[in-house]
């Protein structure tokens, strides 16, 4: 019989963070991540080194969030993790350990969608959002609207068609001689740049789509040409080139953002995903927020980017709806929200 106050171990492994968490009665009581520097002289993520690197680490990771938490297996109630999307090899790590352990102690497993926890992060600390909401994600792979009836009740409205904006973010940032993540230091130098300085066409899409490609195309032609005459061009003009492209990609999202909002007639708004770390976001999305009375909901970084705390509230959700996967349940690399 499902408790009301369960203790679940929630383990997240979909990319480049192995990560585990505690959470007793919908309370984080410990949150851990272990990430993988190994992918930054590859200027990207590589599968195969991603899935030994959570081969590695998973069991250091879990023990670390169980002593920090001060509870014994004996104690827990559920195991969740990340069913996907994400790798594939990185989710096997994270699946087989979680029936592992499950099978292990008797108790049930619960499967989650990586990007209805980016959601839910927005329900670890109060003030929690009310529902109906709008959930905007912005992440390395994913850039999706997403229609919230309540916390299992979730429908994408909009979604990139190419590039995710994290990845846009990174491939632009590389185009730059950034390493890999490229996104929070494009947010860092952006910080002394001027916003309007260079103009970048931004892609428009129909209705609530989203398109990441173009603009990255557009950047890299751009300072192609400013390099034929100046070598030097990119290093001179950093600071600028961070700050108006950050600002080319921050309106894009806000565009679809405002749109959805006159589609729905949702006015709460919840952003999630490591892109809702970026400082030009936050702080153009709550100028507009309070210019159109939006409510606006933006987790705390460490919940913004991949984590498994947001694993770890979306199974207790799913705990208290009865909601159990068997053994047999597979990592999905693509899988529907
Ligand atoms: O959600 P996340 O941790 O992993 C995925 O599920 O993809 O997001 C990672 C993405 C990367 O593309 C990274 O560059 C971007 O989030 N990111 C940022 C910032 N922090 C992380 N992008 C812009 N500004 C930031 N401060
Ligand atoms: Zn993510």
């Amino acid at each position: 019989m499902p408790k009301n106050n369960p203790v679940i171990l929630s383990v997240e492994t979909s990319c480049d963070e192995t990560a585990a968490a505690v959470i007793c009665s919908g309370k984080i009581v410990s949150n851990i991540v272990a990430s993988q520097a190994i992918h930054a002289e590859y200027g990207g993520i590589v599968p195969e080194l991603a899935a030994r690197a959570h081969q590695q680490h998973i069991i250091p990771v879990v023990q670390e969030a169980m002593q920090a938490a001060n509870i014994t297996r004996a104690e827990l109630d559920a195991v969740a993790f990340t069913q996907g999307p994400g790798l594939l090899g990185a989710l096997l790590v994270g699946t087989s350990f979680a029936k592992a352990m499950a099978f292990a102690l008797g108790i049930p497993l619960i499967a989650v969608h990586h990007m209805r926890g980016h959601i839910l992060a927005n329900f670890i600390e109060p003030p929690y959002p009310t529902f109906p909401l709008l959930g905007l994600t912005a992440s390395g792979g994913h850039t999706q609207l997403v229609l919230v009836q309540d916390h299992l009740r979730m429908e994408v409205i909009g979604e990139t068609q190419d590039d995710a904006i994290g990845e846009a973010f990174d491939k632009i940032g590389k185009l730059m001689g950034l390493s890999y993540p490229a996104g929070p230091l494009i947010d860092q130098y952006a910080q002394q740049g001027d916003p309007h300085r260079f103009k970048f066409p931004a892609t428009t899409m129909p209705h609530l789509s989203f398109s990441f490609s173009g603009i990255k195309t557009a950047f890299l032609y751009f300072i192609r040409k400013a390099q034929k005459e100046d070598p030097q061009f990119v290093a001179k003009n950093l600071c600028d080139l961070c700050a108006s492209i950050q600002h080319t990609l921050v309106g894009m999202l806000l565009e679809k953002l405002t749109k959805a909002v006159a589609a729905t007639g949702i006015k709460t708004i919840a952003i999630a995903g490591g892109v809702a770390a970026n400082a030009g976001l936050r702080t153009e999305l709550n100028r507009l927020a309070s210019q159109q009375a939006w409510e606006l909901f933006i987790p705390q970084l460490a919940y913004c980017t991949d984590n498994a705390a947001m694993i770890g509230i979306a199974a207790h959700y799913h705990y208290l709806a009865g909601d159990f996967s068997g053994l047999g349940v597979k990592a999905m690399p693509r899988i529907a929200l």
